[in-house]
């Protein structure tokens, strides 16, 4: 069903939408079925070795001690239980991206799930049209004491985490990704594409909703959606192979493939709208330890965890 549309959407605000057009709507996927679409995106989301060079900040010496804050407690509840000290930061030049990535990876992530150039590989088969809407990407371990809470993945203004076990599953990173490009690529700044009054009508102009963890909210919905049509626009339209009831869903489908454009179309190079690095701050050898934030720093609230398919029935 692929369409390439160049115009960008107008959006304008919803405030107070309601949820219960949501509710009630049947869906294509229940629990965990929209994950296989990770591997069909695994499988178009590959191109030759891209990467540069990179460093780690521990090699930099005006950067060893120092950490982007959103790799911190101080800008993400998810890990305040860990060191900020416990991090290694990644910087990472692309040949499709004439601005470098900063990753963060923890010390205690499992290289048998994901090494730290696992990350930086992975990392770089996403399409540059995506991935230069996030400005830090972190990866956790699973938590080995049971008392923490396990984590998922979700998005935080400029920054995705991932749970490491969530880093290797394709449809979630392009699910998180969704919300970056929903948040960054709006020309209404602070204004996603999914909260807006025209989102709300292509979702009432389906049957459906693309799974039932969509029925969360309109945001939860397009970035569900974003999966389904990042693999379409990546295949050059084979989604209908994949999916033969999607004309259940074909307005939101229109609406998010137009959010996308060409950018999500492989062999792209170019960062225009690059998100940056958010801005570093000393590293803490204490858990939990409070930074002192800038005046003015902007907050974000994180998108919902994305759901634990093994534990959400
Ligand atoms: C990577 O290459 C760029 C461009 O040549 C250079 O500016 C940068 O310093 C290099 N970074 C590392 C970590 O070598």
């Amino acid at each position: 069903m692929f369409r390439i549309v160049s115009s960008v959407l107008a959006v304008a605000s919803l405030a107070g939408t309601a949820l219960s057009q949501l509710e009630n709507k049947p869906f294509l996927y229940d629990w965990g079925q929209i994950e296989q679409y990770g591997p069909l995106l695994r499988g178009i989301w590959q191109q030759d070795w891209n990467i540069v060079n990179f460093t780690t900040w521990d090699d930099v010496p005006d950067k060893r001690d120092q950490i982007p804050v959103a790799c911190t407690g101080a800008f993400d509840d998810w890990l305040a239980p860990f060191k900020s000290a416990d991090f290694t930061v990644y910087e990472v030049l692309y040949n499709d991206c004439d601005q470098p990535f900063h990753l963060c990876y923890h010390k205690d992530v499992s290289q048998n799930t994901i090494g730290p150039i696992g990350m930086i590989y992975n990392w770089g088969l996403v399409p540059i049209g995506m991935r230069q809407y996030v400005g830090n990407a972190v990866v956790i371990p699973i938590p080995n004491d049971p008392n923490l809470p396990g984590r998922t993945a979700h998005q935080a203004g400029p920054s995705v985490v991932f749970q490491e076990d969530f880093f290797v599953r394709w449809s979630v990173i392009a699910h998180e990704l969704s919300h970056s490009v929903d948040m960054y690529k709006s020309s209404t700044p602070g204004l996603r594409f999914s909260e807006s009054a025209e989102w709300r009508t292509a979702v009432g102009d389906d049957s459906h909703l693309s799974s039932v963890y969509g029925r969360s909210n309109y945001v939860e919905e397009f970035a569900e959606i974003g999966i389904m049509a990042a693999y379409d626009i990546g295949s050059e339209g084979r989604l209908p192979d994949v999916e033969p009831d999607w004309t259940k869903v074909e307005h939101q489908l229109d609406f998010v493939t137009k959010v996308f454009g060409t950018d999500l179309m492989l062999g792209r190079t170019g960062c225009p709208a690059k998100v940056g690095s958010t801005y570093s701050v000393p590293k803490s050898d204490e858990v939990g330890a409070r930074v002192q934030l800038p005046e003015g720093t902007e907050l974000f609230t994180p998108t919902e965890p994305y759901p634990d398919s093994t534990k959400a029935k």
